[in-house]
């Protein structure tokens, strides 16, 4: 099965030491039936526009301004990042959402301007322990997607993926078991057939994430109820990422 899977750098790497890992990436991921995504920090997108346009490996930002221009100082416009060549940008990591304060009104309003763009956004959504062990999960994450695709038409869902993303399970070496999984995609699934129709659930694309590394990945991602993985700290090892990326699932 054809799956999408997705590097996101993080706050890690130089520019230089990401031209030499997208020449390696490129090389490795040439024929690869999956779909393959690397999102490194803003200043890295002219090089991956140098060397990662004509490959099979797309790429795109971990985070917009929700604005389109102006007197934003410090901000960087989803029309900047598509000029670069970017085809996806991350929007609501529960690192920008715990570190920088970020609410569900903005990650709406974010999603929005990515779109207008011709952006595709990897939404991230996901529980904390304390609201997993209280059994609050599928109702946190109903919430947030409730509330982040608020105001969207159907058609516009066709550039959101979904990534299921446990804040425990982030960074931590503990990753969500087969049946976590598999019950939260469902709660996902069915909280867009409640807010579009059967069909855009049926559709959109769900990935996992959290501690997805060279040795679960494909137990973790060979799950039929998922459509790939956003991965962090392993993605930043070419050779590690490679071999999740070319994976026959
Ligand atoms: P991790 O990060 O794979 O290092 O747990 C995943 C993410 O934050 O997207």
């Amino acid at each position: 099965m054809n799956k999408l899977i997705i590097g996101n750098f993080k706050m890690n790497t130089t520019p230089k030491e990401f031209k030499e890992y997208s020449i390696a990436l490129a090389t490795k991921c040439k024929g690869t039936k999956n779909d393959v995504v690397v999102c490194p920090p803003f200043t890295h997108l002219s090089v991956a526009k140098e060397i990662l346009s004509g490959s099979n490996v797309e790429y795109g930002a971990q985070n917009i301004c929700e604005e389109e221009k102006g007197a934003f100082t410090g901000e960087v416009s989803a029309k900047m990042i598509k000029d670069l060549g970017a085809s996806y940008v991350i929007v609501g990591h529960s690192e920008r959402r715990a570190k920088f304060k970020e609410t569900d009104r903005l990650i709406n309003k974010k999603i929005k301007t990515a779109l207008a763009n011709g952006l595709k956004v990897i939404l991230c959504v996901g529980e904390n322990l304390q609201t997993r062990e209280s059994k609050q999960a599928a109702i946190f994450v109903r919430k947030q997607l409730d509330d982040d695709l608020k105001g969207m038409y159907e058609n516009e869902l066709e550039g959101v993926v979904i990534a299921y993303e446990p804040v425990w399970a982030i960074g931590t070496g503990k990753f969500a078991t087969k049946k976590d999984i598999t019950k939260m995609v469902e709660v996902i699934r069915k909280e867009i057939e409640n807010q579009f129709s059967a069909k855009a659930a049926q559709s959109i694309n769900v990935l996992y994430g959290g501690s997805v590394n060279i040795s679960n990945y494909k137990n973790i991602i060979s799950n039929e109820a998922i459509n790939g993985a956003l991965i962090g700290g392993a993605s930043l090892n070419v050779d590690n990422f490679s071999v999740i990326a070319r994976e026959n699932y």
